[in-house]
């Protein structure tokens, strides 16, 4: 019998030892449950002398409470284990949060003008930014050695073979690219200066009434300052019916720019000139810091210059084959970052493009 034990014993250490988390409670029942070995020979004890009963029960008992032992530390193994996964999950390096980023305020300022337009019936229209001379300028009654053309410093565009083709030559002047005198007069592509070609392209494909907005990019070729950029958005409107005077203009004027600034602005009209209109004006809109009085904002003055607009030029809109004896209408140009300017009280114009992210973030 003490032999037998001390096999049991060895068979229960390496057991013990081989069990996983899965198996421990089995090898358990196997070694300590009713019917193991152990408890198969507690029930034989009867057949012994009392003598024998004692020291073999003894024996039995000693062999029991170690494999107890050695059941015991496996546990606490086991729990060690699990205790130490469980942790390391707890610790694990927190994931990325992706940085949820939003629309920059001229988007914001873009969709708020759509819906204003819309509202009073006019379409969203688009034209390229790569734009022709013809477009630009001639249609424009703006013809070539017209002094008007200075006002609008271009960026030219090399000759373009295949006009689907990206341009080859972005370049400046300053890089060499033809400037206006001295471009290629077979290709007279350019960087558009103003979304003022898109009237021409629409009235060309379209008859009146016509109602349009164009927003987009412009490009000029000019030195950049706290209001000027070279490269900027307008907003073109378009309005051409019968019977459409400076009334209607003025009064989408200032519909339009309460509806954006705030109810308390004031619009000025003053005489302007643009080769596209006739008679044309600039908007101006009373200083929203000091109310019209004058201050540092509005240089004292008490209005700032907000758009360029005028009754379209009857030249015009022959050019586009509509007969200014049935015709009439109005258009206009405004500066989208100078709006988003004023409407935030924002310093420089050179922010939007900065990529600086404590600006950007603020809005
Ligand atoms: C034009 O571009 C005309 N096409 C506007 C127009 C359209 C007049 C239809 C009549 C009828 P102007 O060059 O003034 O006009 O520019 C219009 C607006 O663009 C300006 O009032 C100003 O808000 C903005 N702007 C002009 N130059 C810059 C610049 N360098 N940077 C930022 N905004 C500018």
């Amino acid at each position: 019998m003490e032999d037998k034990l001390k096999q049991l014993l060895e068979e229960a250490r390496i057991a013990i030892t081989a069990a996983g988390i899965a198996d421990l409670q089995l090898v358990e029942a196997r070694l300590l449950g009713r019917k193991s070995p152990l408890a198969e020979m507690m029930a034989s004890l009867g057949n012994l002398s009392p003598e024998e009963r004692k020291n073999i029960g003894i024996l039995i008992n000693q062999v029991k409470a170690e494999i107890v032992q050695l059941l015991e530390a496996k546990k606490q193994e086991i729990f060690a284990l699990k205790q130490k996964s469980t942790t390391q999950r707890v610790t694990t390096i927190p994931g990325i949060k992706p940085e949820i980023g939003h629309l920059s305020p001229l988007t914001y300022i873009n969709r708020e003008l759509v819906d204003i337009f819309k509202e009073l019936g006019f379409e969203v229209a688009e034209g390229p930014e790569a734009e022709t001379e013809q477009y630009n300028f001639d249609m424009l009654n703006i013809p070539a050695n017209h002094p008007a053309r200075d006002e609008w410093d271009t960026f030219w565009l090399k000759h373009v073979s295949d006009p689907d083709s990206v341009p080859e030559g972005l370049q400046s002047r300053r890089e060499g690219s033809p400037t206006r005198r001295e471009k290629d007069d077979k290709h007279n592509t350019l960087l558009r200066t103003h979304t003022s070609p898109v009237q021409i392209r629409y009235m060309l494909s379209h008859k009146p009434p016509i109602r349009i907005i164009a927003p987009g990019r412009v490009f000029r070729y000019e030195a950049e300052d706290a209001t000027h950029s070279a490269v900027f958005s307008q907003i073109e409107g378009l309005m051409v019916d019968k019977n459409i005077s400076v009334a209607h203009l003025k009064s989408v004027m200032l519909h339009f720019v309460r509806r954006i600034l705030g109810d308390e602005h004031e619009i000025r009209l003053r005489p302007s000139f643009f080769p596209f209109t006739e008679p044309s004006f600039e908007v101006d809109v009373s200083c929203g810091l000091c109310k019209g009085v004058g201050c540092k904002g509005c240089g004292n003055k008490g209005w700032l210059e907000l758009m360029g607009t005028g009754m379209v030029h009857p030249q015009v809109l022959r050019n586009v084959g509509i007969d200014p004896n049935d015709f009439s209408g109005f258009a206009f140009g405004a500066g989208i970052e100078r709006l988003t300017l004023l409407k935030y009280g924002i310093s420089d114009i050179r922010l939007f493009l900065s990529g600086d992210m404590r600006f950007i973030k603020q809005f």
